[in-house]
């Protein structure tokens, strides 16, 4: 069976670009041929500052929102994080609804999309992935970080993507597949 994979637009402000390279990495991961991609929206998601009762750990969850997301995570098998940098850090809105549940990110492999000015996001990366080893999320080192993004939009906000870029997202998919296969018996027996 195809393995799933959640392409992630983890910005949820008004007027936000990360759509833009949502779009555009959904398109190239359904051309790569591998995974069976779903774009996922977290501004779909409406999730409020973390307000669970009880711990993720326990997977009782009070909140629509909550078992909305939770099924969404649930059915990836791999995720790709479309995320942008705020403060040389992680999007909140990332940080929060990685906290939102617990075992629907088990065993899973997740690589970075990651966009802003000099740093290409990769700041909010690093910061990201001890979180994400937390979540027994396997945040992979290849990624697609896009430096001075602007620069790569044309005057209609199109994304176009250098050389540079596209292989490096054939590489992020090629090495995401290798460890969503690998790790699929420890997903098997979770
Ligand atoms: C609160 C805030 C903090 C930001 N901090 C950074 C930063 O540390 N590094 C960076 O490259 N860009 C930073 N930016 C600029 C973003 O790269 C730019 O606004 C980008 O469009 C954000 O992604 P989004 O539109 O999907 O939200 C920041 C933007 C905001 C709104």
């Amino acid at each position: 069976m195809t393995l799933r994979l959640n392409v992630i637009i983890a910005s949820t402000r008004p007027g936000r670009v990360g759509p833009v390279f949502g779009k555009w990495f959904d398109n190239f991961a359904r051309q790569h041929g591998r995974f069976d991609p779903v774009l996922v929206d977290l501004a779909d998601f409406n999730l409020p500052v973390y307000d669970e009762p009880r711990h993720p750990r326990l997977a009782q969850y009070e909140h629509e929102h909550t078992k909305a997301w939770a099924a969404s995570v649930k059915s990836a098998d791999a995720f790709v994080l479309v995320t942008p940098e705020y403060n040389y850090f992680a999007a909140p809105s990332l940080v929060n609804a990685l906290n939102f549940v617990l075992s629907e990110w088990h065993y899973k492999p997740a690589g970075f999309l990651s966009y802003g000015g000099v740093s290409g996001g990769l700041r909010a990366v690093q910061s990201a992935k001890p979180l994400l080893t937390s979540l027994k999320i396997m945040p992979i080192p290849e990624g697609v970080p896009i430096f001075s993004y602007q620069q790569h939009l044309d005057a209609d906000g199109v994304f176009k993507p250098t050389e540079i870029i596209e292989k490096s997202a054939t590489t992020m998919l090629d090495e995401l597949h290798r460890w969503a296969e690998a790790l699929k018996p420890l997903r098997g027996a979770a």
